[in-house]
């Protein structure tokens, strides 16, 4: 499931779900499998825990994943102290084509975070209508809102005169209705806190672990809609790295003003769409869709934020990011990474990232010396605390095997 009116996503709803019968795959892909696939794919639950997590308590719920780590812990949001307070909250994939994010949004108090900053990594909307109609409500209750777009942004189909236009006239109009509301797209200093949006997409040759093997997964442009929802023109085009580049491009028009806010702010956060690295996206065998890590992150990226934060990081190195609707709080070479996404009310539904009551998530709060403490305890970056990454493994996790049946070697 994916935006107003089905199709594919980034998030776990491009994987299957238990509940849901299996599919046996064949050979090839008739009309029959697809709609399965995509049908199946809206309902997962507790299915994206690793094997190592799958024992039930009576109640079926999962006794190892609750003992290590709740799904996500709710944040006490204590109120700045003064004026010269300064907090800065993360959110991505707000989705508000669905009318219970909407809702989410509209409930957001407008009397706590008149004096904070939030991100928005990406992902708000997929109509002009409905993304102006977010971001006024997010500038009405924060004092300042950050955003970078996501892919659903730059759909264009099936919404009056959107469907005639191309992806990068709607990165236009979004960036103009930005401008507007005064919701900020280009670095800017915040109280000595730098925060620096990136421009991104994703390319195919990020992901560099093996595939697995032994079994037809569906071709990529049938799974991920940006193939058919996005318009591309030259210089443009979903070939090679084009979009990956292009996209990094953007970001040259702004990198003096970067250059400036690094040597002058006491903290940098640096935020994009996509991800910057391969290991803030679970192994493919733990997927429901294992080919999943080719439409998500940009190698380019990760460029720009070393940078930005140095090659080795430093401690209060922080870079913000979405897509996935997988949370993440994890180091990686002296950079903290972050993700805390709304998702689908399915997914919030299911308590998947344990619901949406902790959102938005604070990172930063100058009254408690700065950055959160971390690591947060989101699933799956603890998991990886726990588990050594192993891409080596290309055995289906059990919960994805039985969607899938093996194809023979050819003889
Ligand atoms: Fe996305």
């Amino acid at each position: 499931m994916n935006g107003v009116g089905g199709g594919w996503d980034c998030s776990p709803c491009l994987t299957m779900g238990v509940g849901e019968n299996p599919l046996t795959l064949g050979n090839s892909w008739t009309n029959r499998e697809l709609q399965a696939f995509r049908a199946c794919r809206n309902s997962y639950g507790r299915s994206f825990l690793p094997a190592t997590c799958m024992s039930k308590d009576r109640l079926g719920h999962d006794k190892r994943a609750r003992r290590i780590m709740p799904a996500v812990v709710p944040v006490p949001q204590a109120l700045p102290k003064d004026a010269s307070s300064m907090r800065v909250f993360v959110i991505s994939d707000l989705h508000t084509d669905y009318t219970e994010n909407m809702a989410w949004v509209k409930k957001i108090s407008s009397a706590t975070f008149k004096q904070d900053t939030l991100i928005v990594a990406g992902d708000v909307a997929e109509t002009l209508k409905t993304f102006e109609k977010t971001m006024a409500l997010l500038k009405d209750r924060f004092r300042h809102v950050f955003f970078i777009p996501g892919n659903h942004d730059l759909w264009c189909r099936n919404v009056g005169s959107e469907k005639h236009m191309h992806s990068l006239e709607k990165l236009r109009r979004i960036l103009n209705i930005c401008r507007n509301l005064g919701v900020e797209t280009e670095p800017k200093l915040i109280k000595r806190v730098g925060i620096i949006p990136l421009f991104s997409w994703y390319h195919q040759s990020f992901d560099k672990e093996p595939d697995i093997p032994g079994y037809k997964f569906p071709p990529l442009k049938l799974v991920c809609r940006d193939f058919q929802a996005c318009k591309w023109h030259s210089p443009c085009s979903n070939i090679g790295d084009k979009l990956a580049i292009y996209f990094d491009n953007l970001n040259l028009e702004f990198w003096a003003a970067v250059e400036e806010l690094t040597s002058n702010a006491d903290q940098i956060i640096s935020f994009s769409h996509f991800l910057p690295r391969l290991e803030l996206c679970p192994e493919k065998r733990m997927l429901f869709y294992p080919n999943l890590p080719k439409v998500v992150g940009s190698d380019y990226l990760e460029v720009r934020i070393r940078e930005i934060h140095g090659l080795a990081g430093s401690p209060s190195a922080c870079h913000v990011f979405g897509h996935t609707h997988f949370c993440w709080d994890a180091t990686l070479d002296g950079i903290r990474y972050i993700q805390a996404p709304l998702a689908y009310p399915a997914e919030r539904l299911r308590r998947i990232n344990g619901g949406g009551d902790w959102l938005p998530f604070c990172i930063y709060n100058s009254d408690s010396g700065g950055l959160i403490n971390g690591p947060s305890p989101f699933y799956w970056s603890q998991y990886y605390l726990m588990n050594k990454r192993d891409p080596s493994n290309i055995q289906l996790a059990p919960w994805v095997n039985q969607f899938y049946k093996a194809v023979p070697d050819k003889i």
